[in-house]
Parts: structure tokens; C-alpha cells; sequence
């Protein structure tokens, strides 16, 4: 009893006290920025002062002509490729006790590191290649912040309901929705005033599931790319602020696995991607952005479309039909209306049923080593993006393998080229650490000419070597 009374004597009477007005909380609060009162929160960017958190309010395809096209040109470029380049400079350093060598920079602050010591910060980008890397990101954001509210717009809780989602769930959508308006901003004040505004989209669903899908290999690429160029920022303020806001990013990829009843997880590691492949996979569904927005310094790569795309929504994914898709677009989600029988939506026996679940088994899984995978793919020069107004473009000579990237693998497998534009290949069995399959969950593929050795840092170096660009949910 004595022991309970010092306690709520210690937290100041907390145990019977009546909660206290906001207003009435001392906050210690860092520094508002100019022009706003103080202790307020700044406010989030937006393109339509009247519905902040969503701005866009019309969709679909682009029918005009552009008023400019190709991308954003450097002054100069300083090569065309590179040899391999030497070791950095603190290759040399090996620890084999563990003991401090180096003096330390201050009390408990062991010798090196980065910006740790000497620096102020100064959260912007901090060159072109950082401008490109936000800019890119913020793309990312702004389709986001529009496709989740777009989702929920389309379709009515009733539709919802039938694809076993709850009210609660539209809830948990608008919520992410609304943690990008959040992103958006971080993204935009990190870039100052050549930040780009929000575009209009032109989604590919017909469906909740087909939604569901899309998003599920949206947030991937969105999630990859930022991996993709992360370590590279010249910026590690600007790293720092992004690895904060795409952990997040990471949890509604997740989230909207469980939702089209997919593992969660069914990998140890994410993979990176070039900041062009993301660029590839996301142009094709910006119709249009407004006038002098900024434009993006990354390329378009030829789309690489997979004949066999396995369809999430099949109790057997073999059974899925050439070119089950919902359209030719890289990206576009599985068609989802399939018969009560083909369907694994309200099947509930355990590893059929795929409705959504924290976590599903699936008896027959989408994918497996060994599978071949059938593959069709564009010439460059085609119009994608914003206003039409980028033109796919490659490098690559003879089309020779199909690249993988999953986990922190990169593989490649020989393609066996059966007509113009057109192949097929077989998924690898090989595995990160022992008993890990390195391709699992949504994976990216390409069509190379060279089978180039690359690891996840220095996977970039990939780019002039791809023919066209696709990607995979392989389980
Ligand atoms: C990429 O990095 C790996 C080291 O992890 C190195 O062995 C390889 O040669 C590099 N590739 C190129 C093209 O520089
Ligand atoms: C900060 O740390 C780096 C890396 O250990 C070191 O080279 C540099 O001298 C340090 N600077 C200061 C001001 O201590
Ligand atoms: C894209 O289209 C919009 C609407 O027609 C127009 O305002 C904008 O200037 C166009 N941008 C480009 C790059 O063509
Ligand atoms: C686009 O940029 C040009 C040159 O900076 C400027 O004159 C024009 O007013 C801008 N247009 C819009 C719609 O912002
Ligand atoms: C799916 O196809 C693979 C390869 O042909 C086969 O091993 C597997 O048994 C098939 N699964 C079912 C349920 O038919
Ligand atoms: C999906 O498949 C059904 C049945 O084959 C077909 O009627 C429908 O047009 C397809 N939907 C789309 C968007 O392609
Ligand atoms: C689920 O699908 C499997 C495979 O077709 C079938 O054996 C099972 O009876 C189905 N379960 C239900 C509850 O429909
Ligand atoms: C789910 O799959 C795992 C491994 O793939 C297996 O060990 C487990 O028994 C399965 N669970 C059920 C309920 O079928
Ligand atoms: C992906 O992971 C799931 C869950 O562990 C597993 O059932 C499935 O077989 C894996 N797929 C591949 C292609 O390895
Ligand atoms: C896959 O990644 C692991 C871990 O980096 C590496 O040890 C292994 O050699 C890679 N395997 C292939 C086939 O690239």
C-alpha cells in the first residue's frame, strides 16, 4: 500500500487525476519555422488547399501532345561506362579482437564514422544525384498519397466486404494514405522550391483485390528504389530522414500482402533497385503532371511483360491462363474475377485460402525453381509517363539472360530467345544463406545482354546492360 502511494505520489497524483487540457501541457518543442506560431506543427504541401490530404481529383490516360519530351539532360557526361573502379579507402580495416585502435573522437565515441563529429546538419539534398534520387521519391509519395484515397473512393465498403476487408481496414488505408501527405512534405521541403507538385494517374484495377495487388508492387518498387540509392546520397541527413519515413513504407507493403492473403514476409532481406528501374515501373501510370513540373533525370527502360504472371487469386496458381492480367502495362495487377471454384477468395481450407490473413500457407505456392517463366518484351522508343513525354531507351546489344533480383541476390538464368521480342527462362533455385530461396515475394526481372558479376552496392552498373525492365510477385 505505502509502495502504491509513493508511487502515485511520484508521478505527481497521476492515478486519480483528471486528464489535462492540450493546451495546458508544457511541450518542449524545437524551433518553428518562420511563419508559423509557435509550438504549431508545420503544415503538410499540398496541390488543393480544399481537400489537403488529397489533391488530385481527376484520373485516367493522357490524350494530349507533349509540349517537351526525353529526359532531364546533364551539361556533359563523363563516360560512357566504367572499368571497375578500386577498392575504397577503408578496405584495410579488419578487427580481429574486437579492441579499439583508433583514439577516440570524443568520450565513448569510437574513431570514425560519418558527420558524427565536425558537421552541422543540414537536412537537403546536397547534389544532383540527391535531387534526382528525392525528386524520384517524391513522385513515389505523390501517387501514393492519390492511389490509397483512390482505392477507397472506387470502391464502396460493400466491395470491400466481399474481398473480406472491413471498415476498419478502409480506416487503416486512409491512414497510410494519409502518412504520405506526411512523406510528401518531408520530401518536398528536402528539395526547396523545383519541387514537383502532384501528376494525375491512370490506375489499372477493376477490382478491391486488383487494388490490393497493384499496391502490393507498388510499395515494392517504391520501398526498393529508395534502398536502391540510399547509401549513395551525397546527403546523409537527407538518408537519414528517408530510412525514417520508408521503414514506414515497408510496413504498408506488408500490410497490403496480408490483405491479398500473401506470407507477409517470405524473405530475410529487401533488395535495392537502380533509381531508373524505378522510374521504369512507375512512369506508366503518371498521365500527366502540371506544367513546369520538375522533370526526372532517370531512364525509361523498354517494359518486360510476363506471359505467365502467376495469378494471387488462383486456388492454383498453375492454372493461371496466358496473360492473366488486367492489361499490358508492366505492373498491372492479376485479373481477379475468377469463378467461385478457380478462386482461393473464401476458400477456407488452410493453404487455399487466400482472403485476408496475418499470415497464409499456400499448398501450391505461386512460384517455384524451376518454373519457366514466358516472357515478352518492348523495342525502345515507345511514349511512357507524364504527357507521354518520356521515350524508353536502352543500351543493351543482343538480349542473352534474364536478371533476378531478390533478397540481396542477384542471379542470372540463360534466356532462351523464341521469336522476335520474345523468350522464355526458368526461375533459379539458388538461396541466399543456406535453405533461403533468393527469390521470393515480389522480385524484380530484366533482360540483359551481359551477365555482368554485381552485388547490391554496385548493382547500377547493371543499367547499361538491360534490354527492358519487369517485375514479379514470386510468391
Ligand atoms: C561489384 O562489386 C563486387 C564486390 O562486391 C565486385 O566483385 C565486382 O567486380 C563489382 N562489379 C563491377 C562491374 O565493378
Ligand atoms: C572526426 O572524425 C573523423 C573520423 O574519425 C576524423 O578524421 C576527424 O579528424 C574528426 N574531426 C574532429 C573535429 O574531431
Ligand atoms: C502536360 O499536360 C498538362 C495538361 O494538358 C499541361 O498543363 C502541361 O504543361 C503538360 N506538360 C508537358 C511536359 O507536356
Ligand atoms: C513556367 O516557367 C516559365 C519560365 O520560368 C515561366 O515564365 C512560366 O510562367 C511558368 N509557367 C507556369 C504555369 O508556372
Ligand atoms: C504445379 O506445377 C508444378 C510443375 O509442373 C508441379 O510440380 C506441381 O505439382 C503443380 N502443382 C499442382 C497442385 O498441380
Ligand atoms: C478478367 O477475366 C474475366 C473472365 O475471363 C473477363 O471477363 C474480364 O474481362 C477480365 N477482366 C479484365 C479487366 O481483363
Ligand atoms: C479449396 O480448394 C481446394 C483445392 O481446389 C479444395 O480441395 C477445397 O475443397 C476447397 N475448400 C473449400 C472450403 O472450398
Ligand atoms: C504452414 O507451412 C509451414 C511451412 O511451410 C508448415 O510447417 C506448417 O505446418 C503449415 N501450417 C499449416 C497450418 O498448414
Ligand atoms: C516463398 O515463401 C513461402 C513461405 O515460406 C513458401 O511457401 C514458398 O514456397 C516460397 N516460394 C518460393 C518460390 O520459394
Ligand atoms: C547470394 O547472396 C549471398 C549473400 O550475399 C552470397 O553469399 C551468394 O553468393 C549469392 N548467391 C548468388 C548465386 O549470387
Amino acid at each position: 500500500m505505502l509502495r502504491n502511494l509513493t508511487i502515485a505520489a511520484a508521478l505527481g497524483g497521476l492515478a486519480t487525476a483528471a486528464p489535462r487540457p492540450a493546451t495546458d501541457i508544457p511541450a518542449i518543442t524545437t524551433l518553428p519555422p518562420t511563419g508559423t506560431e509557435p509550438g504549431a506543427a508545420p503544415t503538410r504541401v499540398s496541390n488543393n488547399p480544399e481537400e489537403p490530404l488529397t489533391g488530385v481529383t481527376s484520373h485516367g490516360p493522357y490524350s494530349g501532345t507533349p509540349t517537351i519530351t526525353g529526359g532531364k539532360k546533364a551539361p556533359t557526361t563523363l563516360a560512357l561506362s566504367i572499368d571497375t573502379p578500386p577498392p575504397a579507402p577503408t578496405h584495410s580495416y579488419y578487427n580481429p579482437d574486437g579492441e579499439l585502435r583508433a583514439p577516440a573522437q570524443l568520450p565513448y565515441t569510437p574513431g570514425g564514422g560519418k558527420g558524427v563529429n565536425d558537421t552541422l546538419p543540414r537536412y537537403m539534398v546536397a547534389s544532383d544525384y540527391d535531387f534526382e534520387s528525392v525528386n524520384l521519391g517524391l513522385h513515389q509519395e505523390w501517387i501514393e498519397l492519390d492511389l490509397f484515397h483512390h482505392g477507397l473512393a472506387k470502391f464502396s465498403e460493400q466491395d470491400f466486404i466481399d474481398a473480406g476487408l472491413t471498415a476498419e481496414d478502409r480506416s487503416f488505408i486512409q491512414f497510410m494514405a494519409n502518412q504520405e501527405a506526411d512523406h510528401a512534405t518531408l520530401l518536398t521541403n528536402m528539395l526547396g522550391e523545383a519541387a514537383p507538385k502532384q501528376c494525375t494517374y491512370n490506375y489499372p484495377f477493376t477490382t478491391v483485390r486488383e487494388f490490393i495487388d497493384f499496391n502490393v508492387k507498388l510499395t515494392r518498387w517504391g520501398e526498393s528504389g529508395v534502398w536502391g540509392f540510399l547509401s549513395h546520397l551525397d546527403s546523409r541527413e537527407v538518408g537519414t530522414m528517408l530510412v525514417q519515413a520508408e521503414s514506414v513504407e515497408a510496413r504498408q507493403q506488408m500490410a497490403f500482402r496480408q490483405m491479398l492473403g500473401l506470407h507477409p514476409m517470405p524473405f530475410s532481406f529487401v533488395p535495392g533497385v537502380p533509381q531508373s528501374w524505378h522510374w521504369t515501373l512507375l512512369a506508366p501510370y503518371i498521365s500527366e503532371c502540371p506544367a513546369n513540373n520538375t522533370r526526372i533525370g532517370w531512364q525509361n527502360f523498354p517494359a518486360l511483360r510476363i506471359l505467365n504472371h502467376p495469378n494471387p487469386n488462383r486456388v492454383s496458381p498453375n492454372d493461371t491462363r496466358e496473360n492473366e492480367l488486367v492489361g499490358q502495362r508492366v505492373a498491372d495487377p492479376s485479373n481477379s474475377t475468377l469463378s467461385d471454384s478457380e478462386s482461393c477468395v473464401g476458400n477456407t481450407t488452410v493453404g487455399y485460402n487466400c482472403s485476408p490473413g496475418i499470415s497464409r500457407n499456400r499448398t501450391e505456392p505461386l512460384t517455384f525453381p524451376g518454373r519457366k517463366v514466358f516472357l515478352e518484351w518492348e523495342d525502345p522508343g515507345m511514349a511512357v509517363g507524364p504527357n507521354n513525354s518520356y521515350i524508353t531507351d536502352t543500351s543493351a546489344k543482343d538480349p542473352k539472360f534474364l536478371a533476378w533480383v531478390g533478397q540481396l541476390n542477384l542471379t542470372y538464368t540463360p534466356l532462351e530467345v523464341t521469336g522476335p521480342n520474345q523468350g522464355w527462362s526458368y526461375q533459379p533455385p539458388n538461396e541466399v544463406f543456406h535453405g533461403d530461396p533468393a527469390i521470393n515475394g515480389t522480385v524484380f526481372l530484366a533482360i540483359t545482354d551481359s551477365d555482368l558479376y554485381l552485388t547490391p552496392f554496385n548493382l547500377s552498373l547493371i543499367n547499361p546492360h538491360v534490354r527492358a525492365l519487369g517485375i514479379m510477385h514470386a510468391g
